[in-house]
């Protein structure tokens, strides 16, 4: 592994990994080789239009994909609105109907409430208690006048990896494309390659954040939801960050080789949690499917206690985790995907290991964590019984 330190405590991987070294490096050196223009035509703006390219046939590679199948976008949320709109636009004349997963990013979720807004018809596929979808009951969403569907590779508030192969054979088999918000799983676990659209975002992996990834396979009808540009194959307005997306295609391909090793590591340490906190804490659900997830995310639920009130206490403890369960006093409400596998909202917690994560820190969190609980569940208890 290039180097081996995390920052300490920080167990917030799944909102945004620590940028790799690899990415660093990259960045640099690609800030003074590429500030040019890459649509012109002189040395310069040709020898940024090298670096691009290059950037865009790694990433393509690690994704599967042919070079001028992948663009760039300014972040994962761009990627997947113009994956969601652009399918459907491409498709009006199949049908205004689009399925996806009750469990999706809120950024697919948005783009289909938007489709809603403006007349379409949206299907959402409930899933199971460990937060996965049902191929069959996905395929039967299916319709004549699907235009589109949307299943996530895996989720990102539980882990749970989701069948994309087989509802991909199913999409295939009713002529609907589907795109993947592979945003969590790019450059961690390989995602199947039947997608029709796919979307992935670099600072997930340990790339720049403001840079996404669109990947449109050759002959998928897509087209632009936004006003006609020429950058990045027309699909993508706006000048390139080059040397962002040069750090991005750098991070992507030594987090890769990086996670050859720590992905199983990573994997053991989510056990270790997965088994000790219900053994050291009472009533709490460990949430997501044990063994079809994704290596570094683990979620717990514990009743009688506030997300927000236990984030808190865990961050005074130096540990930085999130929660699913956004109960802030200005919204009220609890996470669509724990709601949607019908789990425990309450005292939500997100442990996201990582890469280089030591062993001894998620020791310490072990054994902060009940003392913890516990105190948060007393004072509660004397605030209703002063
Ligand atoms: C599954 C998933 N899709 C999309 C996104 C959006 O990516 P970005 O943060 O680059 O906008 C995220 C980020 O949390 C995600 O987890």
């Amino acid at each position: 592994m290039a180097d081996s330190s995390a920052p300490d405590g920080y167990f917030d991987a799944a909102s945004t990994e620590p940028p790799h070294p690899a990415a660093r490096a990259a960045l640099l050196e690609a800030l003074d080789a590429g500030w040019a223009d890459p649509a012109r035509l002189y040395g310069r703006a040709r020898s940024t239009r090298m670096l691009l390219d290059r950037a865009r046939a790694r990433v393509a590679g690690v994704l599967g994909a042919r070079p001028d199948e992948v663009s760039f976008t300014s972040s994962g949320t761009q990627a997947v609105h113009l994956a969601v709109l652009g399918g459907l636009q491409a498709r009006r004349r199949a049908g205004r109907h689009l399925v996806v997963s009750a469990v999706e990013h809120s950024s697919v979720l948005h783009a289909a409430e938007l489709h809603e807004a403006d007349g379409g018809e949206v299907t959402a596929v409930g899933v199971d208690r460990a937060g996965r979808v049902d191929p069959a009951a996905f395929a039967a969403a299916l319709r004549p006048d699907t235009a589109l569907a949307c299943l996530q590779s895996a989720n990102h508030e539980v882990g749970t990896v989701q069948p994309v192969a087989e509802v991909a054979e199913a999409c295939r088999a009713a002529g609907v494309p589907l795109f993947v918000d592979a945003a969590q799983s790019l450059g961690r676990v390989d995602v199947p390659g039947g997608w029709s659209l796919l979307a992935g975002s670099a600072h997930k992996w340990g790339g720049p954040a403001g840079v996404g990834v669109l990947a449109v396979r050759k002959g998928t009808r897509w087209r632009s939801p936004l006003p006609a540009d020429e950058r990045e194959a027309r699909r993508v307005p706006g000048f390139e960050n080059v040397p962002a997306v040069v750090a991005a295609a750098a991070a992507l391909e030594a987090f890769r080789a990086d996670m050859r090793d720590e992905a199983p590591r990573l994997a053991a340490l989510v056990d270790r949690i997965r088994e000790r906190v219900p053994a050291a804490v009472p009533d709490v659900e460990v949430v997501g499917d044990p063994a079809r997830r994704l290596p570094h995310i683990v979620t717990f639920s514990c009743l009688y206690v506030e997300g927000e009130a236990l984030l808190t206490e865990l961050d005074r403890a130096g540990f930085a985790v999130s929660s699913g369960s956004s109960c802030t006093a200005d919204t009220l409400r609890p996470s669509h995907v724990l709601e949607a596998m019908g789990v425990i909202t309450h005292g939500n917690v997100r442990v996201s290991l990582p890469r280089g994560v030591a062993s001894a820190d998620v020791d310490r969190f072990l054994t902060v964590l009940p003392g913890t609980v516990a105190r948060l569940r007393r004072s509660a208890l004397n605030a209703l019984d002063p």
